[in-house]
Parts: C-alpha cells; structure tokens; sequence
C-alpha cells in the first residue's frame, strides 16, 4: 500500500500546479525567493527520537529512555527508534533529495561522554563526525543542539541533573567538548530545547522527562519532585548552564570559528479568549510566564516583575555576577511553536496555597478546536506572527530560527498528508508576511524529517515529511506529499494563495486544554 501511494505522490509531484485540498491552485503567491537570500529552510529531529542503537558502542541511559521505558502509555521507545545511527548517509542523501540548506539535530550527550562526566566515548566523537562530514560534504548546514531532553540518567541519579547547582559546570565541560570537537564545522549551537517546556513538563505537571511533580500537582503520579519550587529551580540552573556555555563559545571558540550560539523556546503563542480587559491581561501574562520566564533574564537580566510577585521566595533569585552572565548571552533565539491557546483570567488559583508553575499563572487555557483537522494541531498561522511581532517589540529584534513547525497526523494512515501540506504552506506564508513587517527570523525548520519517536505519543502520531516503516527490518523510509511540496517549495516552485484553507477564530469553539 505504502508503495502505491508513493507512486501516487511522485505523480501528484510532477504535475505543474499542485493540487491541495481539492482545488488547483497554480496562481503565483510565493516562493523561497521572496525571502532573504540567507534565510535557511530546513527540517531537524533529535538525537533520543531518531537515533536508535540506544544501547550500542558505549552510551549510556538518559532521562528520556527511562521515561520512554516506563510510560506504557507511548506504547514504544526510542531503543531503535528510526536507527539514523546506523542509516546516517541514506538519511542524509534524502536531505539532498528533498533539497535542505539545513539539518538540525540534537548531539546525545551520553553517547559523547557516558555517564555525562569523565572521558569523551571514541564511538560517540565517530558517529557525529561522521554525520557532520557526511552534511558538509553536501553542502548542508549542520544546526546542532546540545540537549534535547535526554539529559544523562548518571547525573539525574547521581545529583537530581537540572534541580542541581552542580549541572552548571557538567553542561559547560561537554559543551566544550562538542566546541572543540566539531566547531571548525558546525557553525549554529543551540544550547538547549524548549527550556520553558523542559521545566514545566518536567518538573511541574510531571509529563515529560525527568517526571518531576508533587501532590496535588502534576498530571502524573510522581516519585520524586516539588511543582512548586522546582520548575522555577530547574529554569534557574538552565539559564546559568546555557549561558555559561554561551560564555565560553563566545570568549574562547567563536573568534577563530566565527559560528553563533543560541537558545530554543516553545512558543505558544497567548491570545485573549475574549476582548475584556481581564482576558487581555491574562494573555499578557501567560505570555510573560511563558516567554518572558527566559527572555527577560537573556536580554534584561532578571525575571519578569510579575513572576517574582506572584511565585515570591520560590523562584530564585539572580546575583548581579549571574544576572550579567546570563544577561545578552545569545547570538540567534530558536523558537519552536505549533499551536497558540486562548486565554481566560483565573484568578482564583491565586487563592490557592501552596501553588505550582500553573497555578501562579492564573489563568485558564483553551484551544479552538474548530480550526484542528481531527488528528492534528489547529492551523492558527497568525500565532506565529504574533510571536515573532511579539519578540521584535519586546526584545529588540533578536536573530530568530523557526526552528520547530509542523503538523501532527495520525501514524500508518496515509502518506498523502494533505493537512500537513496546508499547514506547512500558509506558515511560511506568514513567516514571510513578518519578514516583510521587518522580523529578524532568519530560517525556518519543519519538525520533523522523518517520523520520529514522539514524546506525548511515541509511535502513535507523526510530523515527518517522510514516514518509516516500523515493520520493515530495513526501517524503510517513504516520502510523504509534504515531502514533495516541502521539496517543490525549496527548489523554487511557486506557492498558490491562502485560499487553500479556511481561517478564522470563533470564540464559541473553544474548549479548556488540560493545563
Ligand atoms: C516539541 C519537541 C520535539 C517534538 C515536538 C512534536 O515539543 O521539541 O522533540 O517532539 O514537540
């Protein structure tokens, strides 16, 4: 089955007008050439989801594995997942097909240095000289981040990992390690993903690696953890390790490998439920929560007023030695955003004591679910705009990678993803509108190239623009038609209008998410 319709995208593919969605659309609307010479498009993955060979040449568990083992609920791991470790170069020639400027991918720490301190693993330095030289040597740009997620289980048992002063100087040794090692040839680090979502998935609702989270909190039954101190904790250290490598890079690395470093957030992007004024501020403070938590200390030095309010002694306080370390310590933001909820005041959870993360929020978050194929994210393009508007307002413009978009589609459905497709199609559409409005993004990566092990559903849902066949001993990979619209897009094609899609906003479609 998955052949014919591989058959039947290439056809779909050849066609001069690309059909989406039941209607031709050939009329010129835009194309890669309208943005920037230098914008970078691209797609990425990370290291626990993609590479398999979990338990090969030396690497040792991380945070993720052990989550991944112990949520039944994922149904799988990433112990093979999608074995890039092994199928690298034929993952790599599929780049070149589909045309990237761009891979990004994550490095696993404990595959680089087991037990994440002490000797650097040979096998570990081979696989991701070998991935870089195999990028390279095709002309396309290796965008590496540090950590993603999987921190080393060694330093989670052996000091708590995050909620622990000591990560600071771990993370700092292996970012050198990776600076010295593979620096001549990566020139864009990203320190880590989604701080923000690390810290509450993790330590807070307890959903997400390191399952973090204590009564009555937390969407999980937790073994260890505090929601109401430890997000901000563990936010803290995140801080002081990035920056603190950022120190280092910039100080020692940067001026003889001329490369820029980074930090990555999710964005999900807060709008107002409704126009009252208390809505509003809501919005605006689930915004400053959210975004502001990371932001303010990189670009001011210190957090949001409203968050040292509301969380008081619970969130940590920076020293002027640390707020200045963390305070400009970024060349570009990686903004990773998919959806954007509605927000409604809630200020009873104020009233409650003691409080978690999302309590201090106080507010309630909703989607709308009209706007959502029935398996996938709601297609709200404008959010991405807003964020990007709100980043060039509030933090002068910062250097910005679209480093994560896409949509979620049901796995072993079909590989002509049409929702996947529109989705993509008016995203860059309104990433090239705030280009033109005088954003400084400057490159866009789809999540994800192949289908990976996914976090909230292991190998249920998939975001890749090519599907692998889990039940093939060769982990065959098939292109979907995003594939070849994202391929058609970056050789030139010209895109039709927004016409494909309906969009809109209708505030009786609303419903709370659990959050
Ligand atoms: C993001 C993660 C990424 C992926 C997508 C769907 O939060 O960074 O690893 O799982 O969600």
């Amino acid at each position: 089955m998955v052949r014919v319709l591989t058959a039947l995208s290439l056809v779909l593919l050849s066609l001069n007008s690309i059909e989406i969605a039941g209607k031709v659309v050939g009329a010129e609307k835009y194309s890669r050439h309208d943005f920037p010479a230098d914008f970078v498009f691209g797609s990425g993955t990370s290291a626990y989801q993609v590479e398999g060979a979990a338990n090969e040449d030396g690497r040792t568990p991380t945070i993720f594995d052990t989550f991944a083992h112990s949520a039944t609920w994922l149904g799988g791991n990433g112990d093979v997942a999608c074995d890039q470790y092994h199928k690298y170069k034929e993952d790599v020639q599929l780049m070149v097909d589909t045309g990237l400027d761009a891979y990004r991918f994550s490095i696993s720490w404990a595959r680089l240095i087991p037990n994440g301190r002490g000797p650097v693993n040979p096998k570990g330095l081979e696989y991701y000289n070998n991935l870089i030289n195999e990028l390279v040597k095709h002309g396309i740009q290796p965008h590496v981040t540090l950590l993603h997620i999987d921190l080393p289980q060694a330093l989670e048992d052996e000091y708590g990992g995050f909620v622990n002063r000591r990560i600071v100087r771990d993370f700092k040794a292996y970012a050198e390690v990776c600076f010295q090692e593979f620096g001549d040839r990566v020139l864009h680090w990203t320190t880590m993903n989604e701080g923000n979502i690390f810290s509450v998935g993790g330590y807070d609702l307890g959903e997400s690696p390191p399952q973090r989270c204590s009564f009555p909190f937390g969407l999980f039954r937790c073994e260890r953890g505090n929601s109401t101190t430890e997000p901000y904790i563990a936010a803290h250290n995140i801080l002081l390790a990035h920056a603190s490598a950022a120190a280092l890079y910039k100080k020692k690395y940067q001026p003889k490998q001329h490369g820029f470093i980074g930090f990555n957030l999710l964005s999900l992007m807060f709008l107002p439920a409704t126009n009252s004024t208390a809505d509003l501020s809501a919005s605006q403070r689930a915004n400053e929560f959210f975004i502001g938590w990371f932001m303010d200390p990189l670009v001011f030095g210190d957090y949001p007023e409203i968050m040292k309010r509301t969380a008081g002694n619970r969130i940590p306080k920076f020293t002027k030695v640390e707020s200045r370390l963390v305070k400009g310590s970024f060349d570009f933001i990686g903004i990773n955003h998919y959806a954007t909820g509605y927000v409604q005041d809630n200020p009873s959870n104020l009233k409650r004591e003691p409080r978690d993360f999302v309590a201090d929020m106080a507010v309630k978050v909703m989607i709308n679910a009209e706007d959502a194929p029935p398996d996938g994210f709601p297609v709200m393009p404008w959010g991405l705009q807003f964020t990007l508007e709100y980043f060039k307002q509030l933090y002068d413009n910062p250097p910005m990678y679209i480093h994560e978009n896409g949509q979620r589609t049901d796995r072993n459905t079909t590989l002509i993803d049409t929702s996947r497709v529109e989705y993509m199609q008016v995203f860059i559409e309104s990433l090239l509108d705030s280009v033109r409005n005088g954003s400084n993004a400057r490159g866009y990566f789809s999540w994800s190239f192949l289908d990976v092990f996914e976090i909230m559903d292991g190998y249920r849902s998939s975001y890749g623009l090519y599907y692998v066949d889990l039940d093939d001993p060769n982990l065959t990979r098939y292109p979907k038609f995003s594939q070849h619209w994202y391929s058609a897009f970056l050789k030139g094609a010209s895109i039709p209008s927004d016409d494909v899609i309906r969009l809109g906003k209708n505030s009786d479609t609303l419903s709370t998410v659990s959050f």
